[in-house]
């Protein structure tokens, strides 16, 4: 693979619940290490409690071949509501079709939410993007702990929330639903945020010839994946296929050219009661508050698979 020069790398941390769409975010990370500089995985309840996404982070790790990139285990539940979990969706390990065995690596030493203060701490001004595909609790933490690193985040790209109806409630898309309180924290932190909520995600489905192609390949990656996206998925859920909401963080920073959106003012609702985690997003300016997102609603979806399957083929 053609080598960049260094300066041209985005350095990137991922903060995740794998989860089968993160899964495939971690994956289409560790095979654009041309255009990503992934300086550590940092996991949290959410899809499953965090000693399963802590495993399920490794166990993707082991399968890219990839144990420089350390992975720290993150907060146990949210930092005010009780733990929600979604094994309904991703199965009781968090990683149903995956195949993938145990962890045959070892996590990292040190909390998450220290590793990302220390990571941030460390790094100049306006250097480091955030990837949040799960519940906001560490960056929530983070943020409180040391309001002092924050200028050194360039921008936060994050899968969460939605402009019209939620998943897990009819109000709500999961990662915001399960922590509000962190995603009120993160929303308002001052810093540059791209939102892929629901309104993009739900749009990024894979072709059924596209899902097959995986096939085709032969490496341990991309079968990883035809297993996650060909499982029985239940109804409801507000699409007929798989949408891959994580893996549309990672595209995006790798291919912005193919999503579309808006700068919006946004509020999270940290009621409790059935807006709890709504995110009402100012789409039309009504309100003539300072935007605080840049939020995203279109995907050229075909685009998209065609090259997150590519990048995956060169995967082991
Ligand atoms: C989000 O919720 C989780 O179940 C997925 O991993 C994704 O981050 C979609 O609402
Ligand atoms: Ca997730």
């Amino acid at each position: 693979m053609r080598e960049l020069p260094e300066m041209a790398r985005e350095t990137i941390v991922i903060d995740t619940d794998p989860g089968q769409d993160d899964a495939v975010a971690l994956l289409l990370a560790f095979a654009s290490q041309a255009e990503l500089d992934l300086r550590a995985i940092t996991t949290v309840a959410g899809n499953v409690p965090v000693a399963q996404t802590t495993a399920n982070a490794l166990r993707v790790r082991d399968l890219a071949g990839c144990d420089a990139v350390p992975v720290h285990r993150g907060a146990e539940r949210p930092l005010v509501c009780a733990l929600e979990t979604a094994e309904f969706v991703c199965g009781p390990d968090g990683l149903a079709g995956s195949g993938l065995p145990a962890p045959r690596s070892a996590v990292a030493p040190g909390h998450a939410v220290d590793a990302l203060i220390a990571l941030l701490r460390a790094a100049p001004d306006d250097s480091v993007t955030l990837c949040p595909l799960g519940p906001l609790t560490n960056l929530a933490f983070a943020f409180r702990l040391a309001p002092e690193v924050l200028p050194k985040v360039r921008r936060i790209v994050l899968m969460g929330g939605a402009i019209g109806l939620g998943n897990i409630t009819p109000a709500a898309e999961f990662n915001i639903h399960v922590d509000p309180h962190a995603a009120a924290i993160v929303f308002g932190c001052g810093r540059p945020i791209v939102m892929l909520g629901l309104g993009v995600t739900l749009k990024a489905i894979a072709s059924h010839a596209q899902v097959a192609g995986l096939l085709a390949t032969g490496n341990a990656a991309s079968r990883c994946v035809h297993g996650m996206v060909t499982r029985p998925r239940p109804g409801g859920l507000g699409s007929d296929g798989h949408p891959m909401h994580d893996a549309c963080v990672v595209a995006y920073l790798l291919w912005p050219e193919l999503f579309a959106g808006r700068d919006c003012f946004l509020a999270v609702e940290t009621g409790e009661g059935p807006l709890r985690g709504r995110t009402t997003i100012d789409w039309n300016g009504r309100l003539k508050r300072p935007a605080n997102a840049h939020v995203v609603a279109e995907v050229e979806a075909e685009a998209l698979f065609t090259r997150l399957f590519a990048r995956l083929a060169t995967l082991p």
